[in-house]
């Protein structure tokens, strides 16, 4: 398994399962509704407030520009995804909204360079090739592209019901990992237990 079958697994995964299951949270593999949108609030903690730029990598559906509509958050959102069928089913949703089709690792277009934040959920769990490494390349890139911060989620080993061959990492490493690219960086465990969200700060909060 190469990076590249990666992204092609990736790819296939996901197109299949739109074809299967459509325009539904079953599509981006998620349990249940309420899982995806507690992920994304947990995301939108690090700080996103009206007026911020948002890049969402890995966009599936574009659910989280719904979700910031629902909330009442006032951010310009672009979704940016590797699977062309995601992106083309997004740009039928919401019209009004920017999406990108493309990998996070490949050549990001020069106006997705510099977001106020860059937001990742639930990219991370199907990698097989050297998936850390994986994992470390995204958060450098994804620290190059924001002016305030990024947040993403990852599938936990501190969980004790691990069973699949989902990729799972250990928190403390992956925020071991984080705080080489900065010191702002916060661990949160605290609202699932297979899952977990880090948040990188360029800045320290004030408090
Ligand atoms: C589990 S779905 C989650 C979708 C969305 N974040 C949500 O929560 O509704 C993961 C999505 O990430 C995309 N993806 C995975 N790795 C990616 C990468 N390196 N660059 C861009 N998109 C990626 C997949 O194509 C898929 O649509």
């Amino acid at each position: 398994m190469t990076t590249q079958d990666d992204d092609r697994n990736t790819v296939d995964v996901f197109s299949n399962s739109l074809r299967q299951h459509g325009q539904s949270f079953r599509a981006l593999n998620w349990g249940s509704e309420e899982g995806q949108a507690n992920r994304f609030r947990i995301l939108c903690e690090i700080g996103l407030s009206d007026g911020d730029s948002v890049l969402d990598v890995g966009c599936g559906l574009g659910d989280l520009y719904a979700h910031l509509q629902s909330q009442g958050v006032a951010a310009s959102y672009t979704g940016l995804d590797i699977t062309p069928d995601m992106i083309s089913t997004a740009r039928q949703r919401f019209p009004d909204a920017e999406f990108r089709e493309g990998s996070l690792l490949g050549t990001v277009e020069p106006s997705l360079a510099q977001v106020d934040y860059v937001l990742a959920s639930g990219i991370f769990y199907l990698r097989r090739d050297r998936p850390f490494e994986h994992l470390q390349a995204s958060v450098r890139r994804m620290f190059e592209l924001c002016r305030k911060g990024l947040a993403f989620n990852c599938l936990s080993s501190w969980a004790g019901t691990a069973s699949s061959d989902e990729y799972r990492e250990d928190p403390a490493q992956c925020l071991e990992f984080c705080r080489t690219v900065s010191p702002w960086a916060v661990l949160r465990h605290d609202y699932h237990s297979g899952d977990f969200t880090i948040y990188l700060r360029r800045e320290a909060m004030r408090l």
